[in-house]
């Protein structure tokens, strides 16, 4: 991976194209935020082959190894308000999704989780899964994280950093730290083999800046929850939601156009779930 390969394999218009390339950085969301002070654009991209500080959510560390995985964060402007921003999060979360799923076809997987619903993927396609709203899982392993984080400025969105980590081409499951060896995976120990960085970097760029351009018109994300919901792990499935004001259980139903996860009580009642502001947990080991 370099930043001309990444460059050479790019298809988006602009997200992307104002490409930072580091061997080593402490984080590529410090790097953008550093980028986005000095006037950097829309689209303009951050990537790293290594991460010395890499950050994961509520505080944790991002493991980040040389030589295997992305590590990328991208730097957006959007003119919305700040309540709608966590929408992002989920259309990137799709756009890495499909762009996994496109390039890790190849390989049967034992248990046939692989298939979608409603949809024929064909046997031998490793299917991908999103895990509302920050994780990929391929399966029933975390893949990718997202940390989407945001600067204010006068009550408006300055600038919108989505950082995203691909565990890519770790070949052996003991390089993952201990803690998180049962519950991570990468996608060469689930397809079986090596993928081109710059190529997944390039589809996700592709496939992110079409999602984000029609949910920049439509205001929402009515136009995507179908093939969203195909690829929400817990669609129909029993969740915890940890909500602060106090912790309930219930049905994942789906989302709703602003991108929040649809969650049926046993009383019937529908709960909207705020990305950001609690964390959804399956019953059933991590998803
Ligand atoms: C999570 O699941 O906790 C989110 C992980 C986000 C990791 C990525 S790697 C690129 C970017 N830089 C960081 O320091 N974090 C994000």
């Amino acid at each position: 991976m370099s930043r001309d390969e990444i460059l050479d394999r790019l298809r988006s218009e602009y997200m992307g194209r104002s490409l930072y390339y580091y061997e080593e950085t402490d984080s590529t969301n410090a790097r953008i935020r550093e980028l986005a002070g000095e006037g950097a654009p829309t689209g303009t991209l951050a990537v790293a082959d290594m991460q010395t500080a890499g950050r994961g959510r509520r505080g944790r560390e991002w493991s980040s190894p040389p030589g295997m995985n992305i590590y990328m964060s991208l730097l957006l402007r959007p003119d919305i308000d700040p309540s709608d921003a966590p929408m992002i999060t989920v259309i990137m979360a799709l756009a890495v999704c499909e762009a996994v799923t496109e390039m890790t076809g190849g390989k049967k997987v034992p248990d046939g989780t692989n298939v979608l619903r409603g949809m024929n993927a064909g046997d031998d396609m490793l299917q991908a899964r999103i895990k509302w709203p920050n994780d990929i899982v391929v399966n029933g392993r975390k893949v990718c994280g997202i940390l989407t984080e945001m600067n204010m400025d006068d009550g408006r969105i300055g600038d919108v950093t989505v950082g995203v980590g691909i565990n890519v081409n770790q070949g052996e499951r003991e390089l993952f730290p201990e803690e998180i060896r049962d519950t991570a995976t990468s996608l060469k120990l689930e397809c079986g083999h090596t993928i081109d960085r710059s190529e997944l970097i390039a589809s996700v760029m592709e496939r992110f800046e079409t999602e984000y351009e029609r949910f920049l018109s439509a205001g929402d994300l009515g136009f995507m929850k179908e093939r969203y919901e195909q690829l929400l792990v817990s669609l129909d499935r029993e969740v915890r939601v940890l909500d602060p004001q106090g912790e309930y259980t219930g049905i994942s139903r789906g989302i709703d156009a602003g991108g929040e996860l649809l969650v049926e009580t046993p009383d019937g009642e529908l709960h909207r779930v705020y990305a950001g502001e609690v964390s959804v947990r399956g019953l059933y080991g991590y998803v």
